[in-house]
């Protein structure tokens, strides 16, 4: 047998869809999936280009593969995902033990180009045309991946799938590697997206999250001119009767229309939880980032969001360090913090990215410690409001679809494949907004909706018990 695989993966949600499909292709070819790189035959890394730190951690995981691949040459080993699209040919340069670079466009190719590899071709690279490598549909096409295919033993919960609704990325933010990595906006047909929304249904999956860089910008024009958006999108989503949670990544600010609105609080399985980055809270650099809106914009969608969907969260990403950002403009950072009162926020350093805008037009002037400190205070803002607002749950009741046992459970050795699900456990869930919640419980309860009654809390979880139900006895 010299077909066992092993994947790594890191990067965004995109990327672990990616690596479930690339794995049910695989295993449609013959192939098992091992958990450690030492036991395949073939180690595949997904990968990410959005921040060196990202590019760094796949160049020390094919160090360390290297001596594997000494020892053993038949090994192979595959760079896939959005560093190999962006590098390309740099990663046989820097890595020359590498046998496959994969474009995010081209994963379909992968048991062909590993058949090639192992029939001894050599080197083997399929990677999408670049943003003005030929016509514009050429270039659409060639970044398309083959959805359909679903392996729900690849997903962090059976019963919780991602589903892309739209590939890649027409915004261009100066900063940002993605429009390179991932090609054009495209939105996928609304039969194709509900045929693999049944699909996951009939899989058991209980919750779909709905992909895309600027998911609420979704379109898709058939061909009588007629065109179907993200509210109508959700509208049919919502009648596939195994689902019961919608959710939805990443939104784009000036998208987020009252009709949108209008359309999440109308329908009960569309989580009412928003990520909308804002990425700054000032003008001066988000005109920079080239990001299309200001912070009077941000904060209008804000209004909007409150008066339609008063109970919702919302949570954002921020860049703090970005080129030229002033102490000034920090600090307005910190007060849109203050005033939306995110429920969390996933903050960023600036790292310049080969490719962009501000890589060729702005200098990357804020030195890293000063990225360092800026990220820690706004991280303190941020967790402040969210243990405050997290805290005004405490004694209320929230339903949560519980995951799995918490990440605690399985550190301090709580979680071992013999228990049948007796043992008690400290378990995870999510509310329908998104919030973490922790309880002790047991493992059979993953993929339940249950309710939990909240005890406490911190800035990133609620700390609750399963509401005992009252049992009404009937006179006998
Ligand atoms: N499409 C999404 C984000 C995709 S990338 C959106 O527009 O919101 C995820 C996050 O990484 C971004 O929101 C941004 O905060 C961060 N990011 C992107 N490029 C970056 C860079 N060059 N340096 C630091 N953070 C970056
Ligand atoms: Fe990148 Fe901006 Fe597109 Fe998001 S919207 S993927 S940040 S270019
Ligand atoms: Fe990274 Fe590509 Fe996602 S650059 S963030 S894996 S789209």
């Amino acid at each position: 047998m010299n077909k066992r695989v092993y994947i790594q993966t890191v990067g965004c949600q995109m990327n672990v869809l990616d690596s479930e499909m690339v794995i049910a292709d695989l295993k449609r070819h013959g192939y098992t999936v091992v958990d450690n790189a030492m036991e395949a035959d073939c180690v595949l890394y997904n990968t990410c280009s959005v921040r060196e730190k990202a590019e760094e951690k796949v160049y020390s995981a094919l160090g360390k593969v290297k001596t594997q691949k000494l020892e053993n040459e038949s090994k192979i080993i595959g760079v896939m995902g959005c560093m190999a699209q962006k590098d390309q040919e740099i990663i046989f340069k820097r890595a020359p033990y590498v046998d496959l670079v994969v474009g995010p466009g081209q994963l379909h190719n992968i048991p062909k180009l590993l058949d090639k590899v192992r029939g001894g071709e050599g080197r083997q690279m399929a990677v999408s045309l670049s943003r003005k490598g030929g016509s514009q549909a050429s270039i659409a096409r060639s970044h398309e991946t083959f959805d359909p295919l679903r392996d729900p033993t690849m997903r962090p919960t059976p019963f919780q799938a991602y589903l892309r609704i739209q590939i890649g990325c027409d915004k261009f933010c100066t900063y940002c590697v993605v429009p390179n990595t991932r090609g054009p906006e495209q939105g996928r047909s609304p039969d194709d997206i509900l045929a693999e929304a049944n699909i996951l249904a009939d899989q058991g999956c209980l919750e779909i999250t709905l992909l895309g860089q600027t998911v609420n910008s979704y379109k898709y024009k058939h061909d009588d001119g007629s065109v179907t958006d993200m509210a109508a999108l959700l509208e049919q989503l919502h009648e596939i009767d195994g689902i019961k949670r919608i959710k939805f990544v990443t939104n784009y600010p000036k998208d987020m229309t009252e009709r949108l609105l209008e359309t999440i609080r109308d329908l009960p399985k569309v989580s009412k939880y928003l990520h909308v980055p804002a990425q700054s809270g000032s003008d001066e650099v988000l005109k920079r980032m080239k990001r299309g809106y200001t912070v009077a914009d941000y904060m209008a969608m804000m209004e909007r969001i409150e008066r339609i969907l008063p109970d919702a969260a919302i949570s954002s990403d921020f860049i703090v360090g970005f080129c030229g950002e002033t102490e000034e403009d920090f600090k307005q950072t910190m007060e849109l913090t203050r005033r939306c009162r995110f429920k969390n926020s996933f903050i960023f350093q600036y790292s310049v990215r080969a490719g962009t805008k501000a890589f060729e037009r702005l200098e990357d002037d804020i030195p890293i410690e000063v990225k360092a400190r800026r990220n820690n205070e706004l991280l303190a803002v941020q967790d402040e409001v969210a243990k405050e607002d997290n805290l005004k749950f405490v004694g209320k009741t929230v339903e949560v679809l519980v995951e799995g046992p918490s990440k605690k459970a399985v550190r301090d050795g709580n979680v071992s494949d013999e228990d049948n699900g007796d043992h008690i456990v400290q378990m995870i869930g999510r509310t329908h907004c998104d919030r973490i919640v922790v309880f002790d419980g047991n493992r059979r309860q993953a993929g339940h909706f249950l309710s939990i009654t909240i005890d406490d809390a911190s800035s990133h979880t609620l700390v609750g018990r399963v509401k005992t139900v009252e049992v009404v006895s009937i006179g006998v």
